[in-house]
């Protein structure tokens, strides 16, 4: 470094703990030196987030949150706005991609107990980041004002007048009117652009702080501060700044190609990324044959759509799908298991966690079709089976035969 450069930097450092910040969270931050593919998922969804962030704020300023002018406002976009269609894209691909990338961000989490004894706060810090996620993804897919826009937010919100007793004002406080309208396309635009993506930035600033008091998990489900060198660092562990930097800077590659893939080549992604009939301006008139969310949402439709009615309420089927969320919160505290990594785990849990992952794909593929009988009555199986895991969970990982964890990371 010039004498010039440094001498700023030691201004800063009078001023601001720049480098003291730098060291804490990157060139002196530990992290286990047998991290795998799994844990390229972290990185990745801050990348994902500051997309959504930029192609967000490129977006907002041609979109218009008017019933009137939001649906042609769009098409301004994909039309005649210089790359506006490939921002649209970027923004559209980037909701699913971020599903995508937490999804199997929080399965990562499951199969080496990342969530387990220290590190509760993350897991709680991440599930409210998936929360807030859904409500950003659901808000933000009413503001093309399409018919499946429309008619999503109608079916969702009406969810809540089932709640009993204040139902139906709760409903009417949610829309700002007795029906999805312009008043709910002005709240829902405010909530999508700025309240919901405030929130997420916090929750992501306080599940790292959390994450760097406590270390990393890693694939062994072995706490590297318990062996540390004279100098006092993590023999198993190693800076993240640069080793973990340049690793991630590989999985950021092979997921842009991917994501360019679908950008480029396939936006709708034959209706999965971008609906059909959303290309149909909304319609308060005409309801759409099949109301379905998009695919990221279906296993709780699905689950919603399993419990039968009681007293001609919907209430229990509101409640199952609540519950099959808030469930997640307690995992921490469900597992009972004396080991983190499923590498030494037993059968147990291997075949519960094999169960479960098939019962959510089911679920998320029921969600997405219409509701016979036969399917209903699958998806009843599959949502006994969602719930039977984390219910039946302090028993079988206390049952379960585990194997001797090594002493140090296992690293080839
Ligand atoms: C915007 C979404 C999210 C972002 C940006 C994010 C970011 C991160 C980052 C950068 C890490 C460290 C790198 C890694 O371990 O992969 C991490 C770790 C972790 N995250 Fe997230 N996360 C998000 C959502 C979630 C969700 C939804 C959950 C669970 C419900 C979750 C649970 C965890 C856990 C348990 C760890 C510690 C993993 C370990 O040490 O083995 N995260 N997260």
């Amino acid at each position: 470094m010039t004498t010039k450069t440094q001498a700023l930097l030691d201004w800063i450092d009078a001023r601001f703990p720049l480098t003291k910040m730098w060291k804490e969270h990157l060139s002196e931050y530990y992290a286990p030196k047998n991290f795998n593919f799994w844990y390229f998922f972290g990185s990745l969804a801050l990348l994902v987030l500051v997309m959504q962030i930029v192609t967000g704020i490129f977006l907002t300023m041609h979109y218009k949150p008017d019933e009137n002018l939001a649906f042609a406002s769009v098409e301004y976009i994909m039309r005649d706005v210089p790359w506006g269609w490939l921002i649209r894209y970027l923004h559209s691909t980037g909701a699913s991609a971020f599903f995508i990338v937490v999804y199997l961000h929080m399965y990562r989490g499951l199969i080496y107990g990342s969530y387990k004894k220290p590190r509760e706060l993350i897991w709680i810090f991440g599930v409210l980041i998936y929360v807030a996620l859904m409500a950003e993804a659901f808000m933000g897919y009413l503001l093309p004002w399409g018919q499946m826009s429309y008619w999503g937010a109608q079916v969702i919100v009406n969810l809540f007048s089932a709640v009993p007793f204040v139902g139906e004002d709760l409903a009417i406080w949610l829309r700002g009117d007795y029906v999805v309208s312009d008043a709910t396309l002005n709240r829902f635009f405010a909530f999508h652009v700025i309240a919901v993506p405030l929130v997420l930035l916090l929750l992501v600033v306080a599940h790292i702080i959390a994450l760097h008091e406590v270390g990393s998990n890693n694939p062994d489900g072995i706490e590297i501060k318990a062996r540390k060198d004279a100098d006092g660092k993590p023999l198993d562990g190693i800076p993240f700044h640069p080793y973990y930097t340049v690793k991630d800077i590989v999985g950021v590659v092979v997921f842009l190609i991917f994501f360019a893939a679908v950008v480029f080549f396939a936006p709708e992604l034959g209706g999965w990324f971008l609906e059909h009939d959303n290309f149909v301006p909304a319609d308060p008139l005409k309801t759409p044959e099949h109301i379905k969310p998009l695919w990221y949402f279906t296993p709780f439709y699905a689950i919603l759509r399993a419990v039968p009615p009681m007293f001609d309420s919907q209430f229990p089927g509101v409640l199952a799908m609540g519950l099959a969320i808030v469930v997640l919160f307690f995992l921490p505290w469900l597992d009972r298991s004396p080991v983190k990594s499923i590498r030494y785990r037993g059968p147990l849990f291997k075949g519960a966690l094999a169960i479960f992952i098939i019962s959510f794909v089911a679920l998320g593929w029921l969600g997405t079709q219409p509701a016979t009988p036969v399917l209903t009555n699958l998806a009843r199986v599959f949502s006994v089976l969602y719930f039977a895991f984390f219910i039946f969970m302090p028993w079988f990982t206390k049952a379960d035969k585990t194997k001797p964890v090594p002493e140090r990371v296992t690293f080839k």
